[in-house]
């Protein structure tokens, strides 16, 4: 089968990876794809919202099912698009998509299926916020409705920050919504589980944690994630039936009910206290960095799993992992999130030696006319290794990152502090 890959990150080459040891999988297309990509898959300069194109490719170029990995082209309605085509297309529609699109269409599915989660208040006016805040103990966290490339939420420790981020919001500081809502602080610490579903049937596809600060000790300024392990040591057997019971059966039962089922990847982000488990958010899509680790750790054929949510088959499936754990660590050029260098040269990563437990997969990456990689993004590459403990694992994967001779690298040296420093 001829696959297409949409996104350019390292997510999506990991996904490639895993996808071409399948004996299913005959060539795989990556639209538009990275310099890592390009070594194993074919890169197609495509814009991922460009939905006509895309379309063209694919049907002279005989690509039998698409697969999408950000969120962006499917909150645009790309599986409408090519499902309406009669072409495959994995993820969720358009509909589905406010999951993770609009989070006040998320918090109005747990308040209306009693799923576990911050109690929240939409805000219309600043004289509806401050009439809240006045009586809210904070934090309180501000969340934009709509898409914000991770900007949308602040945890505001007093009134007049509150009021500013409000304010802001009202004022269309994002481009996705001015809906703007207050939400409960939930102390706990962090996990994700991920499932995949058919819309009626689902199978849980890992579990994982990401830290998403910029700095060491998860000190400093959000991200989209500077690095991440699976499995997440949160999660027990006992918290898993939890979070299934209370927060993913509910969910998809629930997508019905309102006539819009669910199918694809479903990412709960989850917050742990007292061994109770509360959904922070959905996303609608694996995460990255928490793809990396899962798709090396994941001891299914991929694309079997995937058709399997197309022909009915996903509740036969059993799915199985390695015992070891795996690690990524994110090397960012220095200065993200805020400014940073692009068009730098990165060299020595064709030197590097990698197999099936060590890969370098590569995100804001391209070739150069002179075929050298250069970076143009924020985040680059994310050095991921499988062994026998989390501890052997990272110490190889920061090995990889040391080699690569790149003037503005920039890594946390402590991804998963918890459990291997403690
Ligand atoms: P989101 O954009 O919804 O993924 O939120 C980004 C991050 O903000 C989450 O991963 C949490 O770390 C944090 N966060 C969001 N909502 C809350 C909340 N109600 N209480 C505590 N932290 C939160
Ligand atoms: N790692 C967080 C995300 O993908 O949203």
């Amino acid at each position: 089968m001829n696959l297409g890959i949409i996104g350019n990150g390292a997510r999506e080459h990991s996904l490639c990876f895993k996808l071409l040891k399948s004996n299913k999988v005959n060539k795989i297309f990556c639209i538009p794809g990275n310099a890592g990509t390009n070594d194993i898959a074919e890169n197609v300069d495509i814009n991922v919202l460009d939905f006509e194109n895309i379309y063209d490719f694919v049907k002279k170029n005989n690509i039998q099912m698409l697969i999408v990995g950000p969120e962006a082209p499917l909150v645009h309605g790309i599986v409408d698009f090519f499902e309406d085509k009669d072409i495959k297309i994995f993820g969720p529609n358009l509909k589905a998509s406010q999951l993770e699109g609009s989070k006040l269409f998320m918090k109005n599915i747990c308040k209306k299926f009693n799923i576990p989660t911050a109690n929240f208040e939409e805000v219309k006016t600043l004289v509806d916020a401050e009439k809240f805040l006045n009586s809210s103990k904070f934090p309180v966290v501000v969340k934009s409705d709509g898409l914000a490339a991770g900007k949308g939420v602040t945890i505001c420790e007093n009134k007049d920050q509150a009021l500013k981020d409000i304010k802001e919001i009202i004022n269309g500081k994002f481009k996705s919504s001015k809906k703007v809502f207050l939400e409960e602080f939930l102390e706990g610490e962090e996990a994700s589980f991920f499932v995949i579903t058919d819309g009626v049937n689902f199978k849980s596809i890992g579990t994982a944690q990401d830290h998403k600060r910029i700095g060491e000790g998860d000190k400093g300024l959000n991200t989209g994630g500077m690095g991440a392990y699976s499995p997440s040591y949160l999660i027990n057997p006992d918290i898993e039936k939890k979070i299934i019971d209370k927060i993913i059966k509910p969910t998809i039962s629930g997508m019905n009910k309102i006539g819009c089922p669910y199918k694809g990847i479903l990412y709960a982000g989850i917050v742990l206290k007292n061994n109770e488990p509360k959904l922070i958010e959905y996303n609608i899509r694996f995460g990255d960095p928490e793809c990396q680790v899962l798709m090396m750790r994941l001891k299914n054929d991929l694309l079997d799993l995937i058709e399997s949510t197309f022909d009915g088959s996903l509740k036969n499936k059993d799915i199985k992992w390695t015992e070891e754990p795996c690690i990524t660590v994110v090397a960012a050029s220095k200065g993200y999130p805020k400014e940073f260098e692009k068009n730098m040269e990165i060299k020595n990563v064709k030197d590097l030696k990698l197999n099936d437990k060590v890969q370098l997969f590569h995100a804001a990456t391209f070739l150069d006319e002179k075929g050298l990689i250069r970076n143009n993004g924020g985040r680059v590459f994310s050095s991921t290794v499988m062994d026998s403990s989390l501890k052997i694992a990272r110490k190889k994967a920061l090995e990889t990152l040391d080699f690569i001779d790149w003037k503005n690298k920039y890594y946390r040296k402590d991804i998963a502090f918890r459990i291997i420093d403690k």
